[in-house]
């Protein structure tokens, strides 16, 4: 597959931001095997993959949309919804699961009323549930953006994500994502 001529015809003015994608359609036009670098692409630049962006890299390649339909529902780093303001990444790595991540995801989930990949309709979270986020010694761990909590139980898992939506509710969140990463207990305090 490859991008060719059609960049020109395949983005158009539309209801969202067409800068980034026509970008990507020019860097990957004329290359064999594009498709999951574009919307690898998209998906970085939009935080996920937009229909409007599918059709035009679609028309792009040349291909019927069903095929990149199905490659972008096929695999699970693809998202095609967008994320909330906050997103939640629960570990399930080996050792954050033998310490109690289902239980923990679980009153998170019942909590917020939500299940893994899914936006709380107020689009204050996003549920993640996630692969070792790298601090084994704190187990079970979590992320709210990118601030680390460890050695989490259900209940100060739940308690977390309360004090930050209140924070956040307050209008002082720490939803900063430019917030140097930092390990917690469940409890705040520094490890
Ligand atoms: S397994 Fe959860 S941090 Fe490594």
């Amino acid at each position: 597959m490859s991008v060719g001529q059609g960049v020109e015809s395949a983005v158009e003015a539309g209801g969202f931001d067409e800068a980034p994608l026509r970008d990507l359609l020019e860097t990957y036009q004329d290359q064999r095997g594009a498709l999951i670098p574009l919307l690898q692409g998209t998906q970085a630049a939009y935080g996920y993959l937009p229909a409007e962006a599918m059709e035009s890299i679609a028309r792009a390649l040349r291909e019927p949309l069903s095929q990149v339909f199905g490659v972008a529902t096929f695999y699970a780093q693809f998202r095609l919804v967008p994320r909330a303001r906050n997103v939640v990444r629960v570990c399930h790595g080996t050792a954050c699961h033998v310490s109690g991540a289902p239980l923990v995801s679980l009153e998170i989930e019942r909590n917020l009323g939500i299940g893994d990949g899914e936006n709380t309709e107020d689009m204050m979270f996003t549920i993640e549930n996630v692969a070792c986020l790298g601090a084994c010694g704190m187990a079970p761990v979590m992320m709210i953006n990118e601030r680390t909590y460890g050695k989490l139980s259900p209940d100060s898992a739940v308690k977390a994500v309360k004090e930050f939506r209140a924070k956040e509710e307050a209008g002082n969140g720490s939803g900063d994502t430019s917030a140097v990463p930092e390990v917690e207990d469940a409890d705040g305090e520094e490890a």
